[in-house]
């Protein structure tokens, strides 16, 4: 069963004389998060006998007084921390605002915070599992502490995580196999339903400005058309596409998408959802559904994925992949390093500096094989 740890207070500093790592969650959770801070805290305590400090809802844990922390161990982080998606520890996705879960919190100046409770714990390094966001403000803490305490760094790896897979050097970022996963086995129900209706489906898929989760949720399920932010498409194309397969091939299709992809007017769809009043996108795919239905006499419906991307027992890439992001930031630390992103690029592990990928979004390459393959296949992917 899901369970959030629950800080018991400031963890106490009385090290033994052994050195303590900290671990944080931060930004959007996806599938695999468990595994990684499982695989960080066994191969620290295990082969270097080191404490693991987690930090309760990302970067809050450590901003707030007193401190919510919790001593990782190797009992706690059983199977269930391999199977189970979300995170124990908690997120939190907005980086210094508080939102209605931080009620009653007073926020300090959060980069001395972080200083100052790095260094209270007496930590020799921090590992913060996050996306692109997350990394953009580990990068102004540590900027900001070497600045003005040039001799007290904060010592940290940072390990790619999102659904989107928009981090930027790293092929694979922890939890997008899953989420296409769950993208393709809710296309494969979406094809028999559109199938026996002879219908028009569009499917909302997220992946704010990248296309990755369209553009190969879409292939893999066999979608007709897909359409990415990355490359503009035009609605009458779109419908004589679609008008052809009716014509030609079969009398139902399935469109993929992606959440930022603008409305045949040029707009995005956004909208101000919660209590955080921050703005996100969402209605796409209504929006398109309607507009398709203007133009082509079949029917046509619009389902949105939504956070159900997010969810589910990490695939096996994933569970892989969070091992062996987690073992080799400890290596990393074990070895010195810091201010590095583990990023795997051909099959290859390796790492790069923060400040590379902090500046970066890494979005669908036009030249890549993905759109390669849909071309191939007759997909329509826009005007490209
Ligand atoms: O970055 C992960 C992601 O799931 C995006 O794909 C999506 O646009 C966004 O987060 C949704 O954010 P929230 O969880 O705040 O609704």
């Amino acid at each position: 069963m899901f369970q959030r740890i629950k800080s018991k207070g400031t963890f106490s500093n009385n090290f033994e004389g052994r050195k303590s790592i900290g671990i944080i969650v931060s930004g959007g959770d996806c599938s695999g998060l468990n595994a990684t801070v499982r695989a960080v805290t066994r191969h620290a305590i295990k082969t270097h006998g080191w404490r693991v400090i987690g930090f309760e809802r990302g970067y809050w844990g450590i901003w707030v007084r007193p401190m919510q922390t919790v001593e990782l161990t190797v009992e706690q982080c059983d199977y269930r921390w391999i199977t189970t998606a979300g995170t124990f520890l908690g997120s939190n996705k907005n980086l210094g605002v508080p939102t209605f879960a931080d009620r009653g919190t007073t926020f300090p100046d959060l980069h001395d915070a972080f200083r100052e409770g790095y260094q209270s714990l007496g930590l020799s390094a921090i590992i913060v599992i996050g996306g692109d966001g997350s990394f953009r403000k580990l990068a102004e803490i540590s900027n900001s502490c070497s600045e003005n305490y040039p001799k007290n760094p904060i010592n940290f790896i940072a390990i790619p995580k999102t659904i989107d897979n928009d981090v930027a050097y790293t092929d694979l970022a922890i939890g997008h196999e899953t989420a296409l996963e769950s993208v393709i086995s809710a296309i494969d129900n979406l094809q028999t339903t559109a199938e026996s209706h002879d219908r028009v489906m569009v499917v909302e898929v997220m992946g704010r400005d990248a296309g990755h989760i369209a553009l190969k949720g879409g292939i893999a399920a066999g979608a007709d058309a897909i359409l990415i932010p990355e490359i503009p498409y035009d609605i009458d194309k779109l419908s004589r596409h679609i008008e052809r397969i009716f014509q030609t091939e079969k009398r139902y299709a399935i469109v993929v998408a992606a959440e930022s992809v603008k409305t045949p007017g040029g707009d995005s769809m956004r909208s101000t959802i919660g209590a955080e009043e921050q703005t996100r996108y969402r209605g796409i795919g209504f929006e398109l559904a309607l507009r398709l239905k203007e133009k082509i006499a079949a029917e046509v419906r619009s389902v949105s994925l939504g956070h159900i991307q997010r969810g589910g027992s990490p695939h096996i890439k994933d569970r892989l992949l969070a091992n062996r992001f987690g073992i080799r930031a400890v290596d990393l630390i074990a070895d010195n390093q810091s201010g590095r992103v583990i990023i795997v690029s051909n099959g290859k592990m390796s790492d790069v500096s923060l400040s590379d990928v902090a500046s970066n979004i890494q979005t669908v390459n036009l030249q890549g094989e993905m759109v390669h393959i849909a071309k191939s296949l007759g997909v329509y992917i826009g005007e490209i």
